[in-house]
């Protein structure tokens, strides 16, 4: 019996120290799951057709709501819309005014092309919500990455939906709370295109001694 008290001890501890890491795990063997999804991730602007499966939505949404937030208080609401009609009401709405746009061959729709959206609202009245908002879009955009689906950040359709008074009235049918704001979308879907990396500037980061 004391054997095997001492055993289940041994095992506790060991998974313990398991589950705490003790040394930083190097990533330089190109091994790291994580910095590979950040990494390779870029924004898509052409789709296959098909939204993208709810499951996969609930799971990309479940990686959005664990983000880092101020004080935990979630300032934070989120619509998704996969529902290809509303997407064409608001494009048509869209192309009244750019009607530019539909001479782009490549033109599906004004969320660049995705045919899965979610609508971003943000908390007015909390300073740090914005930050919120911003944090679980990126744990959206990567986790979807990580499972092969694509998605585009998108502020332009978000200004679009407050300034336009048609469109306005879709995003009051959304009932985002007194208070919450539209502050992005991000159209998610599965890719039709590999876009190559843009240039980043390292000089903006430098290290004080
Ligand atoms: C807050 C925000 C707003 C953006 N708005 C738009 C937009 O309205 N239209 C668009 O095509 N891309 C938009 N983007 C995507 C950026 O253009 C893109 O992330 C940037 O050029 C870097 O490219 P990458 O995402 O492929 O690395 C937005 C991104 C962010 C973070």
């Amino acid at each position: 019996m004391k054997a095997l008290k001492t055993l289940v001890s041994i095992l506790c501890v060991c998974s313990l120290c398991s589950c705490t890491p003790t040394q930083e795990n190097k990533a330089d063997d190109g091994k790291n799951a994580v910095i590979e999804t950040i990494m390779t991730r870029r924004s898509v602007r052409k789709y296959q057709p098909q939204a993208v499966n709810r499951d996969t939505m609930q799971t990309i949404m479940e990686c959005g709501i664990n983000a880092p937030n101020a004080i935990n208080r979630q300032a934070w609401e989120v619509r998704i819309v996969d529902n290809p009609e509303v997407i064409k009401k608001l494009t048509d709405l869209y192309l009244k005014d750019n009607p530019k746009e539909a001479e782009n061959p490549n033109f599906k729709n004004m969320f660049r092309n995705a045919p899965t959206v979610a609508f971003i609202a943000n908390d007015t009245t909390f300073a740090y919500s914005p930050v919120d908002c911003g944090l679980m879009a990126e744990n959206m955009i990567l986790s979807a990455w990580s499972m092969g689906i694509g998605s585009v950040c998108l502020g332009g359709p978000a200004r679009f939906m407050k300034s336009n008074p048609e469109a306005n009235a879709y995003l009051k049918e959304m009932g985002f709370s007194e208070n919450y704001d539209l502050l992005l979308c991000i159209g998610f879907g599965y890719p039709a295109e590999t876009p190559k990396a843009k240039p980043r500037d390292a000089a903006k980061v430098k290290f004080m001694d």
